[in-house]
């Protein structure tokens, strides 16, 4: 992926793909070439990269802390129920990805194609949800290509339906944030930033903020999600990251400026993205000149689908790789640069815009958590690890008992 990058750089993608992905208008599966530099630039200089990244600290924080008052309203109001910790995580964290992809925490729009208002709920149903479970849809004629005339309508219908539903909400969103900056409102937001490059077709553009809306509405949320499992299910390496937490902040509350102090820390995120690796097969290459690849002879025209799972569960690689063991990462035994061994976020020039964003989130999420709560799995969850979806989702949501330790954060 990095030494033989130029020769496995382009995409090849599932009809189902194609047609909500507008035939690779977007970063991550435009093929590589000038739109895919431009874009990609685009993405990190406005939202993703390290400087855009300090533009949207503050809302970060205001999103754990929304979800930490959650929490403890949840536990004030039924101290034994167990809380679904899906439903609070999934709604901040989609706030987020609305005010940085869009200017605004956008709670209803009026979309023309519906003839009413739709809600923020609806929102997130036509431009995350139905988007990840259309993605999986599978025709038949994507393995018989010399088949492809044959008609295929209930696969057809859905995906062009899905397809429409989501693109007429993002014209409608885009059409209400025009209005925003018509007002003399502009925003630091990637809409704004690509409305002021001026370079992109109206299609374009709606393809490249929906991509910001979902990419970071869904891998942060199933990595920790997969990471709070892990801890709630293992109370005594809970208890060692909230003893490295107390040895460094003390009474102060975890910020992201803590984050390079908290070694532990790292290695749950790190060994969450291995044991669970949020994306187990990286979006298909496609070869598209003859190359050599670990000693064997592929030539151009070969699909290629990387197997991080596979990967990460190798007996060769790991020791007992079905165990979730963040030690493995701790104690000086690994570089920071080991850590990326999981490859969670790809390799070489094609690897993930996102991935600072990701541990930004996630990392400050799972440490404040478990600064302001001790985490119990409900009972009889310990061996519920199955996954769903595109990327790989808990099959069953997660279900906690939470007990405050101490003084609100
Ligand atoms: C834990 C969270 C995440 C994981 C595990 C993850 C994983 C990945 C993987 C495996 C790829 C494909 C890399 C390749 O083909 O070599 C990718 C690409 C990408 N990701 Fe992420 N991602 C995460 C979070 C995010 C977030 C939060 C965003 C944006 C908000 C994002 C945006 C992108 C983009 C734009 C690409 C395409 C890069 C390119 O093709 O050049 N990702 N990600």
């Amino acid at each position: 992926m990095v030494a033989k990058f130029s020769s496995i750089s382009t995409r090849k993608l599932s009809k189902a793909l194609t047609v909500l992905t507008r035939d690779k208008s977007m970063v991550a599966t435009s093929d590589y070439g000038d739109f895919h530099k431009m874009v990609k630039r685009y993405v990190m200089s406005s939202m993703l990269g390290t400087s855009a990244q300090k533009q949207f600290r503050e809302t970060r924080d205001m999103m754990v802390n929304k979800m930490l008052r959650t929490f403890h309203k949840l536990v004030t109001d039924d101290p034994d129920a167990p809380i679904v910790f899906r439903d609070v995580f999934k709604d901040e964290l989609f706030r987020l990805s609305l005010i940085q992809s869009l200017g605004e925490d956008v709670s209803s729009v009026y979309v023309d194609e519906f003839g009413r208002d739709i809600s923020k709920e609806e929102i997130y149903n036509a431009t995350v949800t139905d988007m990840m479970m259309c993605a999986i849809e599978v025709d038949w004629r994507d393995f018989f290509p010399y088949l492809s005339w044959v008609p295929n309508r209930s696969f057809e219908t859905r995906v062009f339906t899905t397809e429409a539903r989501r693109s007429a909400v993002m014209r409608a969103l885009i059409k209400q944030q025009k209005e925003r900056i018509l007002r003399g409102e502009a925003r630091i937001c990637y809409l704004d930033f690509l409305l002021a490059e001026n370079t992109l077709t109206d299609e374009q553009l709606v393809m490249l903020v929906w991509e910001a809306l979902i990419e970071a509405a869904d891998t942060t949320l199933v990595t920790t999600e997969w990471a709070m499992y892990e801890l709630a299910k293992n109370p005594e390496k809970q208890e060692r990251l909230y003893q490295e937490i107390r040895e460094v902040c003390g009474d102060e509350t975890v910020t992201e400026e803590h984050l390079p102090r908290l070694p532990y820390l790292n290695a749950v995120f790190h060994e969450t993205l291995r044991r669970h690796s949020p994306v187990p097969l990286i979006p298909p290459r496609f070869v598209h000149e003859d190359t050599k690849l670990a000693g064997y002879d592929v030539p151009a025209g070969t699909e290629m689908v990387i197997n991080l799972y596979g990967c990460n569960m190798s007996k060769e690689e790991w020791d007992s790789p079905e165990e979730w063991a963040p030690e493995r990462f701790a104690g000086g035994r690994f570089e920071v640069a080991d850590m990326y061994k999981t490859m969670a976020f790809g390799a070489g020039r094609r690897a993930c815009a996102g991935s600072l964003q990701a541990m930004h989130i996630a990392c400050a999420a799972i440490a404040r958590f478990v600064q302001g709560f001790q985490w119990r799995l409900r009972e009889g969850d310990e061996d519920k690890v199955d996954t769903v979806q595109l990327t790989a989702y808990k099959l069953h949501p997660l279900y906690v008992h939470l007990h405050p330790r101490g003084p609100r954060m």
